[in-house]
């Protein structure tokens, strides 16, 4: 008995210190933390159960029978982040690089499969070389397994990946599966070809951190939803984030205390628009002011930024909001905005989480770079993702509603709870000008004419009464008022039920 437990004690001490204070010390080098610091940071203090430390891999080439390493370079189990379960598993590059062989896939997996069977999210922090390469294919199957997992965990449970390393090659592909990629600027990256790859196929020179870090996945691609300067910063954020999130789809998400009344009044909206129409102004000032205090955590901020998307909190609970922004592009909608604002709304619908929408869009953006680039497919994503969500949806225009952007943008016609418009809402087919220069074509050589055809377009449809005349708006409201209605109106939709026509699952335009 006392060997046992002496061997437990040895076996335990290996497996925490990985692949070696040498390795580690290279780790902490790279300013990057360990596996098991990371965890630590993540969860709450003394929460984590580890399983699978004493898994080992099943390889014997290469001389790896003599290389054993006990937890197999991937640390597994569950904790809690602020007292809510989550599963964790994270990958530890002082072992063979993180890489992932059959026994590590197997370790990962455990954790998913339990994860859905208690309907617990899944966070992955990855730091891995890739396929181990010594095992060839096996390690290929074992991605395989894990691919597998994310797709039918995908809108069951939340899965967060979280890329604190290397992440190349197919092993990209589980993290692009999950909901949320959060990575860490200049010590991660993810591509699917690296630099040397891409120097010999089109000649391009560049760097790792230039083709798949931080930056360029939350600013060009898209890929990443949020990059931080470093792991802690990465990891008490990501903290932050689950406190939003509910543990799985047949939950509500969590509610917290607020001491921020939910009939505030913040008489400062009643100025944010502008007097020209066409003088921008920030819409994330009015979803701060909406929100409860301090509660707006804004997704893919750097990327596509004339849509604004994030969670916030109205009530102490949950809320998605999508908002137009009319400081980028006016407020366009475009192919990158469409496509980030139409996940966003499906992850929320998935998850129960009610979406507000605050409209300021003056169309879709013209021009042969969105048609040949797929404009009518990606603008369908955002307009099918709202139309086939049935959680609650508040809609408030704030200005600009204009063509089939209004329609887009959770309108009445496509099942919007309650709709509400500013005094400054404009909603018609299109802006006074482009509609005043097709209608009245042949007098555009009078500018005289055209603008007093302008002015009394502006004056007929720039208000919100045509559309409060028929129903389309249920109330046109103060903007001081906004969060009071708002709150009013998630609260009276508290207990709303809607289904969708049964069916194997809808064909969304991919
Ligand atoms: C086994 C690996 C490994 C791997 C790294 N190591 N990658 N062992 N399989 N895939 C080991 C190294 O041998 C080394 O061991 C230790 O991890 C650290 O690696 P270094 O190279 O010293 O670290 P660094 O200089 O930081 O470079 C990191 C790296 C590089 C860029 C990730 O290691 C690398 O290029 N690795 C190979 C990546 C790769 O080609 N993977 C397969 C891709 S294909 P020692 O003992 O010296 O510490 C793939 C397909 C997935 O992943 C398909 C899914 C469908």
């Amino acid at each position: 008995m006392q060997e046992i437990i002496r061997q437990l004690e040895e076996k335990r001490a290996a497996a925490r210190r990985g692949g070696g204070q040498e390795r580690i010390e290279k780790q902490h080098g790279k300013g990057k933390l360990t596996a098991r610091d990371r965890i630590d940071l993540l969860l709450d203090e003394s929460s984590f159960e580890e399983w699978d430390m004493f898994v080992e891999h099943r390889c014997t080439d290469f001389g790896m029978a003599d290389q054993q390493i006990p937890g197999d370079g991937v640390v597994t189990g569950y904790g809690t982040i602020n007292g809510r379960l989550v599963f964790v598993f994270s990958q530890d590059f002082t072992v063979f690089g993180g890489s992932l062989s059959e026994a590590h896939a197997e370790k990962i997996c455990k954790i998913m499969d339990q994860a859905m069977k208690v309907g617990a999210p899944v966070i992955g922090l990855n730091d891995s070389g890739g396929a181990r390469i010594q095992e060839g294919v096996a390690s290929l199957g074992g991605y395989a397994e894990v691919f597998q997992r994310n797709v039918l965990a995908s809108g069951v449970i939340p899965q967060i990946s979280l890329i604190m390393g290397p992440c190349a090659g197919g092993a990209v592909y589980s993290p692009a599966m999950t909901d949320f990629i959060f990575m860490v600027r200049d010590s991660s990256y993810m591509f699917v070809t690296g630099p040397d790859v891409v120097k010999t196929v089109t000649h391009e020179t560049v760097t790792a951190e230039e083709l798949g870090g931080g930056i360029t996945h939350s600013t060009k691609s898209g890929v990443a939803d949020l990059a931080f300067a470093n792991d802690v910063e990465a990891l008490l954020s990501l903290r932050q984030f689950f406190n939003y999130l509910p543990a799985n789809n047949k939950e509500p998400p969590p509610v917290w205390p607020t001491h921020d009344a939910s009939d505030r009044i913040e008489p400062s909206l009643d100025t944010l628009i502008p007097n020209d129409p066409n003088t921008p102004y920030d819409i994330k000032e009015a979803i701060y002011k909406v929100a409860d205090e301090n509660s707006f955590f804004e997704i893919q901020p750097d990327y596509a930024r004339n849509i604004v998307i994030g969670f916030i909190r109205m009530g102490g609970a949950t809320i998605g909001v999508v908002a137009n922004q009319p400081m980028v592009l006016a407020g366009c909608l475009d192919i990158s905005s469409s496509i980030k604002a139409g996940r966003f709304v499906r992850f929320c619908d998935a998850f129960n989480i009610p979406i507000l929408t605050l409209v300021d869009v003056p169309g879709f953006m013209p021009g042969t770079a969105q048609e040949y680039g797929g404009i009518i497919k990606h603008g369908a994503k955002l307009l099918f993702a709202y139309a086939e969500a049935t959680v609650p949806k508040v809609t408030v225009i704030t200005r600009k509603a204009y063509g089939g952007a209004y329609d887009v943008m959770s309108s009445k016609h496509l099942r919007g709870d309650v709709n509400f418009a500013w005094p400054s809402a404009e909603i018609a087919v299109m802006g006074p000008k482009g509609a005043v220069e097709i209608i009245f074509r042949k007098d555009i050589g009078d500018a005289n004419k055209i603008a007093a055809r302008t002015e009394e377009y502006r004056r007929t449809f720039a208000n919100p009464f045509i559309v409060g005349r028929r129903g389309f708006i249920d109330d046109v409201i103060m903007p001081r008022d906004t969060r009071a209605r708002v709150c009013h109106s998630f609260s009276m939709l508290r207990h709303k039920k809607l289904d969708n026509p049964w069916r194997k699952h809808a064909n969304i335009p991919l």
